[in-house]
């Protein structure tokens, strides 16, 4: 069996990546070894049964005896590492969650579902960077990718809802402190039924405009609010998330610069917790009924769900709440839109955890091994 190393396994990516390879069993087809930044010669974590003691993930040496490396440590990490591996000669694959590399050229963004044929060409012609793909970009074409790939899609926009999760850790933690914030700064008012509304409303907008409301990860309340840019300002009115969801889409695709198909818009984040949201816009190339468009939604792979256009479908199954934790990726709100018969809206949901970040690492490293 093949050795592979894992770096920055124990923060959230990273655990969600363990438990979905402890739960279909991923680790009885390799020898683990495990790196740690902070815990180098620890024990290895319990669910890796055998595997040698924790090494030191700066160790550019030890790294390098591994044939492949898996990592979720983060950009800063790879920005650091990465060069110095293959500085020193290191010939092996580079699976990674960060998008450090994921633009480069020597890359592949990694989303087996929509792009294997990239995946095995790439593989083919030794590219040794595969990189998961962002997050929301990720979600939206394993949901909607059989449109794309059916070369339906003239162009389209996302108006994302990103859950707290997409910002980290921390993130999850601040917007739930905020929430019990908030509700404090009412929770007599609210226990009695007789209260105002509209003073209910002042006292928590005042917690909200409070200094003494943590907003230190967000930079502003999140809890009760929304946040209309996510990642780094571009400078030129475009937010790094919405670049990103164009860039990446089109190099998933596997679609150069004379193929490209415009797609953008707005990235949002709300207060959910780890699954995202968009709401498409998608211009077709022609006029297709809606019950093909459905079939090619839903039959595109086993983890796409097309949800019927109906009220207690969408509100059921086309949530966060309703979406976390599960593989599947439900698309609904499909309708013609009153532009005419070439226009359609979509609304889908994913897991950011799982398709948006470790899934496809995880397969990614399964391709690998063989
Ligand atoms: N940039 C994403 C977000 C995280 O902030 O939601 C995953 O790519």
């Amino acid at each position: 069996t093949t050795s592979v190393g894992f770096i920055g396994w124990r923060g959230m990516v990273g655990s969600v990546l363990m438990q979905r390879m402890q739960d279909e069993g991923d680790f009885a087809g390799l020898d683990p070894v495990f790196f740690s930044t902070s815990n180098a010669g620890g024990a290895a974590p319990a669910f890796a049964a055998g595997a040698p003691a924790l090494q030191d993930a700066m160790d550019v040496e030890a790294l390098a005896k591994l044939p492949i490396l898996v990592s979720c440590q983060g950009g800063d990490y790879t920005q650091d590492v990465y060069p110095r591996l293959r500085a020193a000669g290191w010939d092996g694959l580079w699976i990674d969650a960060a998008s450090t590399l994921r633009m480069e050229d020597s890359s592949v963004i990694v989303l087996d579902p929509v792009n294997r044929d990239v995946i095995d060409s790439a593989l083919a012609r030794g590219v040794k960077e595969f990189i998961g793909g962002n997050c929301t970009v990720s979600c939206m074409l394993m949901g909607l990718g059989g449109l794309f790939k059916a070369g339906l899609v003239e162009w389209g926009t996302s108006m994302t809802y990103q859950a707290a999760s997409g910002g980290g850790a921390r993130h999850m933690r601040e917007l739930l402190t905020q929430f019990g914030d908030l509700n404090a700064a009412v929770s007599a008012e609210l226990a009695d039924p007789a209260s105002a509304i509209l003073e209910i409303d002042r006292a928590v907008l005042a917690a909200q405009r409070s200094p003494e409301l943590d907003s230190s990860r967000f930079g502003v309340p999140l809890a009760g609010s929304v946040i209309p840019w996510i990642d780094s300002d571009l400078g030129n009115g475009v937010s790094k998330e919405e670049w990103k969801g164009g860039v990446e889409t089109n190099k998933i695709l596997g679609r150069g610069a004379d193929a490209h198909i415009p797609f953008d818009g707005l990235c949002v984040r709300v207060g959910a917790m780890r699954s995202h949201s968009q709401a498409i816009t998608l211009k077709l190339t022609r006029d297709v009924p809606l019950d093909e468009i459905a079939d090619m939604i839903g039959g595109f792979n086993e983890w796409a769900e097309y949800v019927p256009n109906t009220k207690d479908e969408t509100t059921t199954r086309l949530t966060p709440v309703a979406a976390t934790g599960s593989l599947q990726i439900p698309v609904g709100r499909v309708r013609k839109l009153a532009m005419g018969p070439e226009y359609i809206s979509a609304f889908t949901v994913g897991d950011q955890l799982l398709w948006g970040a470790a899934e496809p690492l995880r397969r990614m490293l399964l391709i690998a091994l063989g």
